[in-house]
């Protein structure tokens, strides 16, 4: 039954993370996607809880999909569960360096492999930090995250 892993901050989840989820849920029998308890970045927009609570709907159509949250080291979460994979989007040449650095990190720590999914070409812009931008200036973010994460930030922003 393998397994695969999908890390990442989740701050929030974008159509970017969720095609890269449903792709890697038709190859794989079990998808976890695991949030970082600590960023390390910095601090935040959403709670640990919040952002669950977002992957979990925006991934209720998919079965063998199951949402979880981590803190500490990747490796250390991803041995512990018997994971067979990583799995990571690549947006642009610029993502490849720390992901390709990052990624031979962890196997050397664990063993585990990473697997790129070259982002789809329309979704290839988007990261969570600029969607975070343009939706506290009122912008317009409804292609760029599903509509209960639009809400979400409306919410946060009006207030
Ligand atoms: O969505 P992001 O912010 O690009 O995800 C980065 C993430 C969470 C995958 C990475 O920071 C991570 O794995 N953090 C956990 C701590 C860890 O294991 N660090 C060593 C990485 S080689």
């Amino acid at each position: 039954m393998p397994k695969a892993l999908i890390p990442g901050s989740f701050d929030p989840v974008t159509f970017g993370h969720l095609d890269v989820i449903e792709r890697t849920a038709r190859l794989f029998d079990h998808v976890i996607v695991a949030t970082v308890a600590n960023p390390g970045k910095t601090t935040p927009l959403f709670s640990l809880t919040d952002r669950k609570e977002m992957l979990d709907e925006v991934t209720a159509h998919l079965p063998n999909v199951t949402i979880d949250a981590f803190e500490g080291l990747l490796v250390d979460f991803a041995l512990a569960l018997g994971v067979d994979a990583f799995v990571k989007g690549l947006r642009a040449v610029s993502d490849f360096d720390v992901e390709l650095q990052m990624a031979q990190m962890n196997e050397r720590m664990s063993g585990i492999a990473t697997l790129f999914f070259p982002t789809a070409p329309e979704h290839s812009f988007l990261s969570s930090s600029l969607v975070r931008e343009v939706a506290r200036f009122g912008g317009d973010v409804s292609s760029m995250v599903p509509a209960p994460i639009a809400q979400r930030l409306k919410e946060r922003f009006s207030s």
